[in-house]
């Protein structure tokens, strides 16, 4: 397989090297760099041995192909000389015999100052939810939670914000919709985490209808999961709904059983569904609150979107990469894109996919960087 010049910013400092398009950041940064403070573990995303910043985020490197981060800067253990967070975490950690083989450590580290300066003070549980993508296999979690305690105690969340810029992926609107009409453009998402936990996306999607025609559609909340993959409504009574949601990823397969309450304002054109639910057999659980505002713009109408969620379990390892703000970018495109062929072509021409394959959505994502880098 060819080689790839690629430049990042690793440590504060510019690097450039050669990587093929499946070698995995973990590898390019241990192999080509020397950089083997950063552990492989598992290899599968599972333990977050592996995790460095990408970009201020903490992601898996072993996940991550180093291609795709051409230009981004990274962080890795070894790159927190000069941070006083970090210094304290390392005091702590060793203070609270937080480690013993120290095989997770690094990922530990780097996991435990995103929680420290994100969420600032946080309890022993928001902690533990928290780590919940990281395994130990020596020491337990007391003293690696009892660590975090101390050096977040009297801390002030740090103000977070991360912009992905709006790409110009139209073809990425086939992505499981394949027979519906591109959608429109999207707009930049907005990527956050607010002090209570929660990861928050903000969107705009444009569709090439009336307002009043959106607005309308949007209130029949069965027409609008028919739009969504993977999302099916059992029943509505007045506000209240009950339904599911089903997603894969590779091994992991989750299907959400919930409940949810739906709100609609006419004169503001503004509305929110607040939902929760579980995977009874994988035991993660999902809370959430979508709202949005129809605007009417030039023949056609904006939405505007603000997506809050928390996950919690097996699946909340996924919750806030670079990587997932993508896949989110994509679903509010394929809704988008479902929505308008609701409006434009009758509800035979939306396409509701059986079920939201994580692993296929992030492969399209993943396809269409590398397209971006290398013009393929
Ligand atoms: S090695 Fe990356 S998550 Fe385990
Ligand atoms: S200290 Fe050994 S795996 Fe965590």
């Amino acid at each position: 397989m060819t080689a790839h010049p690629i430049e990042l910013t690793v440590n504060g400092r510019k690097v450039s090297g050669q990587a093929e398009p499946r070698t995995h950041l973990a590898d390019f940064l241990r192999g080509e760099l020397g950089l083997t403070g950063t552990h492989l573990g598992c290899e599968q995303g599972v333990c977050g041995a592996c995790t460095v910043l990408v970009d201020g985020m903490p992601q898996r490197s072993c996940l991550t192909f180093a291609v795709s981060c051409n230009g981004d800067d990274i962080r890795t253990v070894e790159g927190f000389d000069g941070d006083a967070v970090m210094a304290e975490l390392r005091e702590a950690f060793a203070a609270h015999h937080a480690l013993q083989c120290g095989y997770c450590t690094p990922g530990m580290l780097v996991t435990a100052r995103d929680i420290v300066t994100r969420l600032g003070d946080v309890d022993e549980e928001t902690i533990r939810r928290e780590l919940s993508g990281n395994i130990c296999r020596c020491t337990g979690y007391v003293g690696i939670v009892g660590a975090i305690r101390q050096v977040a105690k009297g801390r002030q969340p740090q103000p977070q914000n991360w912009s992905f810029e709006a790409r110009a992926e139209t073809a990425a609107a086939s992505v499981a919709v394949e027979s519906a009409p591109v959608a429109p453009a999207a707009a930049p998402m907005d990527f956050s985490t607010s002090g209570d936990g929660f990861s928050v996306l903000t969107q705009q999607v444009t569709v090439p209808a009336p307002a009043d025609q959106v607005w309308a559609a949007l209130g029949d909340i069965r027409r609008m999961a028919a739009c969504l993959p993977g999302a099916s409504v059992d029943t509505v009574e007045g506000g209240r709904v009950t339904g599911s949601l089903t997603v894969s990823f590779g091994p992991i397969k989750a299907s959400f059983a919930g409940e949810g309450e739906v709100a609609r304002d006419d004169s503001s054109r503004t509305g929110t569904v607040k939902g929760r639910g579980r995977d009874a057999k994988g035991g993660s659980s999902a809370a959430g609150e979508i709202a949005y505002t129809v605007l009417a713009e030039g023949e056609g109408t904006r939405i505007d979107v603000t997506v809050r969620y928390k996950l919690t379990g097996p699946l909340a390892q996924f919750g806030r990469s670079a990587l997932v703000t993508d896949f989110a970018r994509r679903m509010t495109e394929t809704f988008a894109a479902n929505l308008t062929a609701m409006l434009t072509g009758g509800e035979a021409q939306a396409p509701a996919k059986a079920e939201l394959n994580l692993a296929s959505l992030i492969w399209q994502v993943l396809r269409d960087r590398l397209r971006r880098l290398f013009g393929g």
